[in-house]
């Protein structure tokens, strides 16, 4: 299976997975904050992104990082490029690091060791109103 293939099957399942939890959500008169409308978009309230703070959010199933630097905002894609398994930030060495094969990434998601050879996924970041709406760009490859 290529990296390719596991991340058109977590996107599928995200779609699936969104459309019962949608039903629930509307039936119980309730939306979260910060609602995915695809599983390839989502609209983040400003206000839940503390200035310096790595928030870890979630669009369909794909865990998500956001950071807000004043008007700077970044967002990528917590999923390791090489078999897609879930990086976490490692303060202490200013690394992510993949559990699975011991992938490395730099501080701005460029891989610095173990077998991942692409960058994690940058997202696209624009500002509406007191909103930020994330996109996940098409896959390249
Ligand atoms: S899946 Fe991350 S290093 Fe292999």
């Amino acid at each position: 299976m290529t990296a390719f293939s596991a991340e058109r099957r977590r996107l599928l399942k995200a779609a699936l997975g969104l459309a019962p939890a949608a039903v629930l959500l509307a039936a119980s008169g309730c939306a979260p904050a910060a609602a995915p409308a695809t599983a390839n978009d989502l609209r983040v309230p400003l206000a839940q992104l503390p200035e310096g703070q790595r928030v870890r959010l979630h669009m369909g199933d794909r865990p998500i990082e956001v950071v807000r630097t004043g008007d700077r905002i970044e967002a990528r894609s917590l999923w390791c490029t090489h078999m897609g398994c879930e990086v976490t930030w490692e303060e202490q060495r200013s690394r992510y690091r993949c559990p699975c094969h011991d992938g490395e990434f730099d501080a701005q998601g460029l891989p610095v060791g173990g077998p991942p050879k692409r960058p994690l996924r940058r997202l696209e970041a624009l500002v509406q109103g007191d909103a930020v709406v994330l996109r996940m760009p098409e896959a390249a490859s």
